[in-house]
């Protein structure tokens, strides 16, 4: 394994705590295809419960998650829309027209924030069966690609009252929301009432190995229960992995503040070297997005350039290079690449 000073490629890094190791080594597990396993249980019930829901399933991962979520309420022919960026669209490989026959719009937006204008735009009903209607708005908080923007709860319940009326269902890409809520002060619960699923993933900030949680009603997680056996992700004694996110939820959902303060760092000293590279105020997780374009760089030269200083980042578009905070990401590190983005974007002023 190579080692870096920091490895900012992304939040699913993490190595397993010799803590949380030990933890799923003691797991009383189950066969989890039976439902009898259960660490499964007590990890579906606790997610279900912080996020104000029924029922929750436990799910390998948060692509399967989403998409479990997505086939419960889009039928073939039908769509969903999203945000151009959102993860749904741009990373899982065509899963829900693949899988689920379903036809998919977008909406433009900044940094991946929500204007409620955006999906309003495109929620259509009432015009078939000849045209597409759509069936399902998906929202990400935090978002991605976006930057680690934190979507306001004033804009979502916006955008649940428009569509509710109209029987267009909600579900939330919440991959990182626990960043969202440690940021935001808003409760999980408050995000979870807004959608009619949820998923959410423990192996991104939470620094479990694997495993997100679909959650909704009881009926929905049985139908879903039986999507995810067909899709060949019915699993067996794996309360050992979801011990790993009980144990994260335990113990890493606090520190999240502390991966924000390092990226906040890290933006404003960037900002100050090249004002154009980030709007440090609109850093408010665990996400830096990087433009190296307005100065110069095209981004696989500034990710090459930052691996000569043992910093890993990943290159997000043309311009664009994105840093991620997580557990395994310390001062020392933040300081390491503080030095080193800041003296590549230096050094492209005079380029
Ligand atoms: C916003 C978002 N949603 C979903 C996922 C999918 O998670 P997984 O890689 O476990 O499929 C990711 C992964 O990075 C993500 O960032």
């Amino acid at each position: 394994m190579t080692s870096y000073t920091a490895d900012l490629l992304s939040d699913t890094l993490t190595q397993p705590t010799p803590a949380m190791r030990r933890a799923m080594a003691d797991a009383p597990v189950g066969d989890d295809v039976f439902g009898e396993d259960p660490t499964v249980r007590a990890l579906e019930e606790r997610v279900a419960g912080l996020l104000g829901h029924e029922a929750g399933l436990f799910s390998p991962t948060g692509s399967l998650a989403n998409q479990l979520g997505v086939r419960l309420h889009v039928g073939p022919g039908r769509e969903l829309v999203a945000d151009q960026q959102a993860h749904v669209l741009r990373a899982e490989l065509g899963a829900a027209a693949t899988f689920s026959g379903i036809t998919s719009r977008s909406w433009p937006s900044e940094r991946g924030l929500l204007d409620p204008a955006g999906p309003m735009s495109l929620v259509t009903t009432g015009v078939g069966p000849y045209q597409v209607e759509t069936a399902l708005v998906v929202l990400e908080n935090t978002h991605n690609f976006g930057g680690g923007t934190v979507q306001p709860i004033e804009a979502i319940r916006e955008v649940r009252s428009a569509t509710q009326g109209l029987g267009v269902a909600m579900h939330l890409d919440g991959a990182r929301l626990w960043n969202a809520s440690v940021a935001s002060g808003v409760a999980l619960a408050d995000y979870g009432s807004q959608f009619d699923t949820v998923s959410v993933c423990l192996s991104k900030g939470l620094g479990a190995p694997v495993g997100s949680v679909l959650v909704g009603s009881a009926e929905q997680m049985a139908e879903a229960r039986i999507w995810r056996k067909r899709y060949g992700a019915g699993m067996r004694q794996v309360g050992i992995l979801a011990a790993a996110g009980l144990y994260a939820l335990d113990h890493h959902v606090d520190r999240l503040a502390d991966d924000h303060a390092r990226a906040a760092r890290f933006a404003a000293a960037c900002a100050e070297v090249a004002p154009t590279s980030v709007d440090a105020s609109t850093v408010e997780t665990n996400i830096v997005v990087l433009d190296v374009g307005s100065v110069g760089w095209e981004a696989p030269e500034f990710v090459t350039a930052l691996l000569e200083h043992g910093v890993r980042a990943y290159a997000v578009g043309p311009g664009r290079v994105r840093a991620v905070w997580h557990l395994d990401v310390d001062d020392a590190g933040t300081e390491a690449a503080v030095a080193a983005a800041t003296e590549l974007l230096r050094r492209s002023s005079r380029r």
